[in-house]
C-alpha cells in the first residue's frame, strides 16, 4: 500500500469524488436528450434520473478504474450507463405492485408524479438506453460487448433478486440463506457490475502490456474487484435495511418504516440490529482487504467506509 488516502490518490489524478460525479452528470444528461425521445417520456426520464441520487455506482466504478490503473475517465460509460439501470431500478421498485412507494430521493415516486404506464415505460426506456449508451460511447466495440454483458449479467441478477424479494421462489432452507441470496442479487450483483465495468474500462487501454491478458485484462486483479464489489455489495443493502429500521423519512428522503409494515425478509428481522451491525462490519474488513490487493486501492477503500457509515 502506498499509505496515502484514496482521496489523495484521486487528487493526484485530479479527480475527487465531487469531481467524479460532476463528470458524469453531463455524460447522463446529453445522452437522454440525445436519442430522440418524445417530450413526455424524455421529461420523466430526466425525473428519474438526473436529480437526487447519491451516485454511489459511478463513483464505484470509476474508482475501480483507478485501482488498476486506469483513470476515472476510461470507466465514464460505465459509470453512466450503470447509474441508469440503477435509476430504471428504483423506478420499477417503487412502483404500487412492488413497494408501493410514493417518496423517493425526497420527491413524489415517477409514478405519482407522471402516472404508473410511464414510470413502466421510463423504468423500459432507461434499461435500453444503458446498453445504447456503453455501444454508442465506448472506445471500442471490444470493450463496448465485455462492458454490455456485465451490465446484462448484473441487469438479470437485479431482476432476479427483485422477484425473490417480492414474489419469493427461493431454493435457499433458512431465513439467513434466503436474505443473503435476495441482497446478493437484487442489490449486490449491479453493485458488481459497476466495479468489474469500472475494473475492465480502467484496463483496456493498456492494450495487453507488463503481463495483462487479452485486451489488458489481468484476471487476478478482476478477482479482487469482483470480491471488493461482493462485499460492499452486500453490506451496501444491509445498511440499507438497518437504515429502514432506524432514520427518519425526512433524513432518507424515502419513506423508513415500510420493510417491517411490508413483513421484508431484512437483515435486522433475521439476525437483530447489534448482529447486523457487526456483519456490516464484517464486509467491510473484507472489501478492505480485497482492495488492498490492489496497486491503488485505496480509493475503493475510502469509499467502502462512507458506505458502511453513510446515513442515507
Ligand atoms: C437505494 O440505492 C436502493 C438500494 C439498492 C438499496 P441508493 O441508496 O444508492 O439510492 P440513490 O441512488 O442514492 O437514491
Ligand atoms: C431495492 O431494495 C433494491 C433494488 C433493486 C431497487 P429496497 O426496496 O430496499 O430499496 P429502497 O429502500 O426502496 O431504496
Ligand atoms: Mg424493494
Ligand atoms: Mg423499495
Ligand atoms: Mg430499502
Amino acid at each position: 500500500m502506498s499509505g496515502i488516502s484514496g482521496t489523495q490518490m484521486a487528487e493526484r489524478q485530479g479527480v475527487t469524488d465531487e469531481a467524479m460525479i460532476a463528470s458524469v452528470e453531463p455524460v447522463l444528461a446529453s445522452f437522454v436528450r440525445s436519442v430522440g425521445l418524445p417530450r413526455n417520456l424524455r421529461e420523466a426520464v430526466e425525473y428519474a434520473l438526473l436529480e437526487g441520487g447519491k451516485r454511489l455506482r459511478p463513483l464505484l466504478s470509476m474508482h475501480s478504474a483507478i485501482a488498476v490503473g486506469g483513470t476515472a475517465d476510461d470507466a465514464l460509460p460505465a459509470a453512466a450507463a450503470v447509474e441508469m439501470i440503477h435509476a430504471f431500478s428504483l423506478v420499477h421498485d417503487d412502483l404500487p405492485a412492488l413497494d408501493n412507494d410514493d417518496l423517493r430521493r425526497g420527491r413524489p415516486t415517477v409514478h405519482k408524479a407522471h402516472g404508473e404506464a410511464m414510470a413502466i415505460l421510463v423504468g423500459d426506456g432507461l434499461m435500453s438506453i444503458a446498453f445504447q449508451l456503453i455501444c454508442e460511447r465506448s472506445s471500442d466495440a471490444g470493450l463496448a460487448g465485455q462492458l454490455c454483458a456485465e451490465l446484462a449479467q448484473g441487469t438479470t441478477r437485479m431482476i432476479a433478486g427483485q422477484v425473490l424479494d417480492t414474489l419469493g421462489g427461493h431454493d435457499a432452507a433458512t431465513d439467513v440463506e434466503r436474505l443473503r441470496e435476495t441482497h446478493r442479487q437484487k442489490t449486490g450483483a449491479l453493485i458488481v457490475a459497476a466495479c468489474r465495468m469500472g475494473a475492465i474500462a480502467g484496463m483496456w487501454r493498456h492494450g495487453g502490456r507488463g503481463g495483462r491478458g487479452a485486451n489488458g485484462v489481468r484476471e487476478d486483479d478482476l478477482l479482487a474487484v469482483t470480491r471488493y464489489g461482493n462485499a460492499v455489495g452486500l453490506m451496501f443493502q444491509l445498511v440499507d435495511d438497518l437504515l429502514d429500521v432506524e432514520q427518519s423519512t425526512e433524513q432518507l428522503g424515502k419513506r423508513s418504516g415500510k420493510d417491517a409494515e411490508a413483513g421484508k425478509l431484512t437483515y435486522p428481522v433475521v439476525m437483530g440490529v447489534e448482529a447486523s451491525r457487526m456483519e456490516a462490519a464484517r464486509l467491510l474488513e473484507e472489501a478492505r482487504s480485497s482492495a488492498q490487493r490492489l496497486e491503488c486501492g485505496a480509493g475503493l477503500i475510502d469509499l467502502a467506509e462512507a458506505m458502511a457509515r453513510r446515513d442515507r
